[in-house]
């Protein structure tokens, strides 16, 4: 089919997001196959129009006066696996949802992505900031990747190390933003292989269940129950998910920062009160970046006009009805200065912001 016949114009972008605010892409069309794809590329590239390419929506920003661009939506579809003694080779069109497929994965007992229970999206996002939850990440099980090359419109296969994998980040999030369009992932899941019980909350929330050796589906079903606690699973009746998960990453800092920090807010701090921080190798330390907000005097259920932050979790900025772009925008940036004046820290923003 002509790639024109499938393209739609001025097409509301708020209904694919999850944060369900934005006005419409200029030009819009779903691709459910990598010609369909190129021709998309090759349309917009004749036209001088800018290109995004949109996933499952759950983790972007659409300003209020839309994207004034063609926005691709990534379908393509299709899931192979292949058994290979002790794990299974599976690999996945871009356009797949992510948590079916980890449902079904966990079902059959395969391990590696057990800890990635509830997170809304496609598997075309996975890699692009490395999708991690509960001690687990994507590139723990990622193989390789297919993607479009937009520099020479050619088909690529990228293997994990290519990818450059860190904490929420990997080239297609940095030296690469917006070179390659992931068209397929493939992971290697282990067979029956012991789930992966390594964050302390997942691990207290399974011993209360008493299971001493719980199953792939049991630490499934705690991940969903956990998350759900921190309306941090998509659900139309919960408006505390309305949004795009947490809307900063947590912020990294040496252990001779961190000391200072410490010093410096002693002053104000309560005295029983202390700054979390996790090891994160290499003299650094992972600061929890809800903390830091909520002692910056921003609370969970936060109200800023028609948007605010979640009532269970203050790393979440949630539409509570009717919001703007451009009142998230504000809360971002208020929650930002906030977090800089107490703690020296300047928070980086986690989604896509698209169309400002
Ligand atoms: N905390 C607060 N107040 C809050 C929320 C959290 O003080 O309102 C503190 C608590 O001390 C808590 C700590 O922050 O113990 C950590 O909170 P949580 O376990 O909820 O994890 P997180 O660091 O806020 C990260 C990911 C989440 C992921 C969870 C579990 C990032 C930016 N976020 O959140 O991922 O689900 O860990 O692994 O790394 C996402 O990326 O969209 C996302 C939801």
């Amino acid at each position: 089919m002509e790639f024109e016949q499938c393209l739609r114009e001025n097409v509301p972008l708020a209904p694919m997001t999850t944060l369900g605010i934005g006005g419409p892409a200029r030009y819009f069309a779903d691709v459910a196959d990598s010609e369909a794809l190129l021709a998309g590329v090759d349309w917009a590239r004749t036209r001088g129009v800018p290109l995004f390419v949109l996933g499952g929506g759950s983790n972007i920003v659409v300003a209020d006066s839309g994207f004034p661009g063609l926005a691709l939506r990534m379908c393509i579809r299709g899931i192979v696996t292949k058994l290979v003694s002790d794990h299974v080779e599976l690999t996945a069109g871009a356009g797949e949802e992510w948590d079916p497929l980890v449902g079904r994965s966990v079902a059959n007992n395969w391990t590696g992505w057990e800890c990635l229970s509830g997170i809304p999206g496609r598997v075309g996002a996975t890699p692009i900031q490395n999708v991690g939850a509960y001690g687990q990440d994507t590139s723990e099980s990622l193989v390789s990747v297919e993607a479009l090359d937009l520099n020479d419109k050619k088909l690529v296969c990228l293997s994990a190390a290519d990818c450059e994998f860190g904490y929420r980040t990997s080239r297609f999030k940095s030296r690469d933003r917006n070179r390659f369009v992931i068209t397929r992932v493939s992971y290697r899941l282990r067979v029956g292989g012991a789930p992966a019980i390594r964050y302390p909350e997942l691990q207290r929330h399974l011993a209360d269940l008493g299971l001493n050796t719980p199953t792939p589906a049991d630490v499934r079903e705690s991940v969903l129950a956990i998350r759900r606690r921190k309306a941090m699973v998509i659900d139309p009746s919960e408006p505390d998910s309305r949004s795009v998960g947490s809307f900063f990453v947590n912020p990294t800092v040496t252990v001779e920062q961190f000391s200072r920090m410490k010093s410096l807010s002693e002053r104000w701090l309560n005295a029983s009160e202390e700054i979390p921080s996790y090891p994160a190798g290499d003299n650094l330390l992972k600061l929890p970046a809800g903390w830091l907000i909520e002692h910056a005097a921003i609370k969970r259920g936060y109200v800023h006009g028609n948007v605010g932050t979640s009532s269970k979790h203050a790393l979440a900025i949630i539409n509570r009805g009717g919001g703007t772009a451009n009142e998230i925008l504000e809360l971002k940036e208020l929650i930002q200065s906030l977090v800089l004046q107490r703690f020296g820290i300047d928070l980086t923003p986690e989604p896509v912001l698209l169309g400002f």
